[in-house]
């Protein structure tokens, strides 16, 4: 077997690499940083620290490495500007100078919100052009990873997905909660949620990607690809799909224009991706925010 190495395990999306990374002849090697990981081969990395990345990366010896480590949470970003830096951009730093030195694939994985926002419906040679602090950092980390001889990047939209864990660990930096989550946790409770109308995204199921990312582990092709959902929806239009799925009440969701919610850092109107390249090259099929809410609801049946 291959040897993997996901860098960033404990995450939405490393969370779900793991798990399935033997369906793709891969013997998984984890990393974690500030929540312990129950998956076997794991060890603690901060990826700021190059030695250390260095070192792990040459014991672990892989074959390919998933980068899914960042500072995810956008306002964040905005406000502790040298601290995204050096996470997003040093830390993909780091993981391509280890690649390079141990001749191995870097997967790397970016986001939809390079993008300004004014078109929508983007292609991989569309030009990028980031409206905020967190964009700028991935697409400075995309730079640094297109120069390896082995690499693929990746571009998610929202990521989304059912995690039993739900709330188990929250952190100003990353992520405690998906959107989904968030919304499902307060439509539990009979509480009302507001959701941006004029903001538009193609909201990826985090399981989809997993298996879209260890494709790209497998794939020759080295290049930017789209790996979001088929569908392009505003967040209130998605929390609407929620309701309908897991039966509750839509007027719990209620509307909102994003002149009237508070976000720090700048959004793009309309960051949805195109992803007939990535699903030609991979062979694989992007699901519509319909089919990715189905199969979290039939996750969430599972417990
Ligand atoms: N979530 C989205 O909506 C979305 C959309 C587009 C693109 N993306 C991209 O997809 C990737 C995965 O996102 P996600 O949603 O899975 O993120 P997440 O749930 O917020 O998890 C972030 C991961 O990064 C790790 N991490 C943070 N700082 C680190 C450091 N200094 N050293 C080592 N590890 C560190 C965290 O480790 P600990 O938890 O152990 O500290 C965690 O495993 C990221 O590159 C993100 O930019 C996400």
């Amino acid at each position: 077997m291959d040897k993997l190495l996901v860098v960033g395990s404990t995450g939405l999306v490393g969370s779900k690499i793991v798990p399935i990374a033997q369906t793709f002849e891969f013997e998984a090697s984890c990393t974690f940083n500030t929540r312990q990981s129950s998956f076997p081969r794991s060890s603690q990395l901060d990826v700021t620290d190059r030695d250390a990345t260095l070192k792990l990366v040459r014991a672990v010896d892989p074959d390919v490495i998933i980068n899914s480590t960042a500072l995810t949470n956008v306002d964040y970003c905005e406000t502790h500007k040298a601290e995204a830096e050096r996470v997003n951009v040093g830390g993909a730093r780091n993981l391509a100078d280890a690649a390079r030195d141990n001749n191995c694939r870097l997967v790397q994985i970016s986001t939809d919100s390079v993008f300004d926002g004014t078109h929508g419906h983007y292609t991989e040679t569309d030009i990028p052009h980031p409206i905020n602090h967190y964009s700028n950092t991935k697409l400075a980390s995309e730079e640094i990873v297109s120069d390896l001889p082995n690499f693929a990047i990746a571009r998610p939209s929202v990521v989304y997905g059912w995690r039993s864990e739900v709330a188990d660990h929250a952190s100003a930096s990353t992520k405690a909660m998906n959107f989904a989550m968030f919304v499902l946790e307060k439509l539990n409770k009979n509480e009302t949620v507001s959701a941006i109308t004029d903001q538009y995204s193609s909201p990826t199921l985090a399981d989809n990607l997993a298996d879209a990312l260890l494709r790209l582990a497998r794939a020759r092709e080295n290049g930017i690809f789209h790996t979001a959902g088929r569908s392009c929806l505003s967040r209130y239009e998605f929390a609407i799909l929620l309701c309908r799925s897991f039966g509750h009440r839509s007027s719990l969701v209620q509307p909102v224009s994003s002149n009237k919610f508070k976000q720090v850092a700048e959004r793009p109107r309309n960051s949805c991706l195109q992803v007939e390249k990535a699903e030609k090259t991979l062979g694989i099929r992007f699901l519509t925010a319909e089919e990715g809410i189905a199969e979290m609801r039939r996750q969430s049946q599972r417990g």
